[in-house]
């Protein structure tokens, strides 16, 4: 599916919310994690390996979070069943983000989608974009601590390219700065902005 053709996707739209955060500030954040050039160049070839498994990948994604009530929850509406149309739009949503973290640059229409998506993640949003009624908000703590099987599972596909190891590693570690870096960026929906 093209980008454009997701539904619910909206990255670069006019009507999105300006990211609290400046460029500036990403800049300062990006060096705190040790996120540069090398790493952008690396993202972009680990792109060309994720890209073609976007679908295997989500589905170890989805069988994680299917496999846990606590994580599945957020999206079963009180006393029914899991939303079957609301998982398969967020998946398409999903799969498109595995490219986004790998090839788009940090500019500030990028930015201004991950505040997008922090707001999806919580009361401000959430359940919005594909109209369901599923719970209206998802802790901070269980984004912050996806990141980690979010990064960790990502080393088998990389290592199926057939690579040297001193690739993969550093793919691998590209990866990681980048999805933490993502979820950090997304905690501003949930942060007093002085706070932030
Ligand atoms: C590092 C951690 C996480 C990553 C990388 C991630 C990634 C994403 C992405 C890319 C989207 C689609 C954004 C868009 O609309 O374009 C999304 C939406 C969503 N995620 Fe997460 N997510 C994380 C944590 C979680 C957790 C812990 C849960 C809870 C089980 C969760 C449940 C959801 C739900 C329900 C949506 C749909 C929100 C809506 O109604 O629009 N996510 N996530």
């Amino acid at each position: 599916m093209s980008a454009s053709a997701i539904p619910g996707y909206a990255y670069g739209a006019p009507a999105l919310a300006r990211s609290p955060v400046t460029l500036d500030e990403l800049a300062l954040l990006e060096r705190a994690l040790l996120l540069g050039d090398d790493d952008r160049a690396r993202l972009k070839q680990a792109g060309a390996i994720l890209g073609p498994r976007a679908e295997a990948i989500l589905d170890v994604w989805y069988g994680f979070v299917g496999s846990h009530p606590f994580l599945l929850e957020s999206f079963v509406a009180p006393g029914g069943e899991p939303d079957g149309r609301y998982l398969a739009a967020v998946r398409a949503r999903f799969g498109q983000w595995i490219l986004d973290v790998c090839e788009r640059p940090h500019d500030q229409a990028w930015l201004d989608y991950q505040h997008e998506i922090g707001l999806r993640h919580t009361r401000a949003k959430k359940n919005r974009t594909d109209g369901v009624s599923a719970p209206a908000h998802i802790r901070l703590r269980y984004v912050l601590a996806l990141v980690y099987p979010i990064t960790a599972t990502i080393r088998p596909f990389l290592e199926e390219s057939g690579l040297p190891a001193a690739d993969v590693e550093a793919m691998h570690q590209a990866w990681s700065k980048a999805v933490l870096l993502h979820a950090t960026l997304w905690a501003a929906a949930y942060t007093a902005p002085e706070d932030f």
